[in-house]
């Protein structure tokens, strides 16, 4: 029993996901120690890492009684969808709130799949358009059913979905000591909304490993700011301390977190000639699918240090965060015309 168990869980997971070494990979940039986290596979239904944290917030909507959730972020987000699919699981209503994005493949077949998970969708030009639609939908639904929807922060990022990554790293641990695997010294994540890269951060100090997570950040300062980070960092240890105040202190000015924010191209969503080399490279080497906004983005940096000689001799740990499960069984059955109207143009 750890303070972790005091946590429920919806049972969405499927873990431990693997640990592994990349051999492909590391043959290829000729660097022994490279190594993956495999949360693409954190649910045969949709997996990536958007799961761990839905897996404690979902269980947080059951426990409080809700039976809608609302969520946000831009359209084709995967952790709209991963909210779609894990709450049609769990028979609760889910709402996603979209805001406009550069049009991709994965895009489209998020927007299928979230739809064929029966989601409703809210979907607006910008964030103050955005603001007064979910107004209206918050006061009809509370006519309606005498209770708002629970509302889940974008990309899940709130301290009981930061849990999930506390706990990712007693997972690691765990692994790490059973595979005799060295302890990573760098893990390389993307983040957007911080949540992965927080609750990663505050596991490896409460786990006492030595690695540094090296936060590949992927969208503007407005949401990966110092701020960000630092209320989430706090809030979410004053949640945890809340059930479990047997947890030791924590400094702030110890976090073993590097936000890396030299591989952003300045636009959310555009591929990079990295991001686009480590989509390949995945795919050739690995036999692992990535894409441009995340996954890649974070594989990309990693390549680059090994190439410019940053990182010799250290063990570096790339967490997959793309989910790999096939969904375009579901995907097939959808007619982009049952979308609301506005999403119509990402299909033309
Ligand atoms: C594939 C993938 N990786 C990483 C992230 C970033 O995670 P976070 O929002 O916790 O920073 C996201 C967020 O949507 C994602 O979809």
């Amino acid at each position: 029993m750890t303070f972790l168990d005091k946590f429920p869980t919806a049972n969405l997971t499927n873990l431990p996901t693997p640990l592994e070494p990349m051999i492909g990979l590391a043959e290829e940039l000729n660097h022994a120690a490279l190594y993956i986290k495999r949360d693409d596979l954190t649910s045969k239904d949709y997996g990536g890492n958007k799961v761990r944290k839905l897996d404690f917030l979902l269980a947080d909507v059951q426990a409080k009684g809700y039976k809608e959730v609302i969520t946000f972020g831009y359209a084709g987000s995967n952790h709209c969808t991963a909210t779609a699919v894990h709450s049609k699981k769990l028979g609760l209503n889910c709402t996603l709130v979209l805001l406009p994005q550069i049009p991709s493949y994965y895009l489209k077949y998020n927007l299928l799949t979230s739809l064929s998970f029966g989601a409703k969708f809210i979907y607006a030009k910008n964030k103050p358009l955005a603001y007064l639609k979910v107004a209206g939908h918050f006061l009809r639904t509370f006519i309606k059913r005498g209770k708002l929807p629970y509302r889940i922060e974008p990309g899940g990022s709130m301290p009981v979905g930061v849990i999930g990554f506390i706990k990712a790293v007693a997972e690691l641990k765990e692994q790490i000591d059973k595979q005799g695997i060295p302890v990573p010294d760098r893990i390389y994540v993307p983040c957007s909304s911080m949540g992965t890269v927080i609750g990663l951060a505050i596991g490896i100090q409460l786990m006492g490993l030595t690695s540094k997570v090296h936060a590949i950040k992927v969208v503007d300062d407005e949401y990966s700011n110092d701020k960000v980070i630092k209320d989430l960092y706090d809030n979410t240890l004053q949640f945890v301390r809340k059930k479990a105040p047997e947890i030791p202190d924590l400094s702030f000015t110890d976090i073993p977190l590097v936000v890396r924010r030299e591989f952003y191209s300045g636009t959310y969503a555009q591929s990079t000639d990295l991001s686009k080399q480590a989509v390949a490279l995945a795919m050739k080497k690995q036999g692992i699918p990535l894409e441009n906004t995340y996954s890649a983005q974070a594989l990309g940096a990693l390549v680059d240090d090994v190439r410019n000689k940053k990182v010799e001799g250290q063990s570096l740990l790339y967490w997959n965060t793309f989910n790999s499960a096939d969904l375009s069984i579901f995907v097939a059955d959808q007619d982009y015309m049952d979308l609301p109207k506005d999403l119509h143009g990402y299909f033309a």
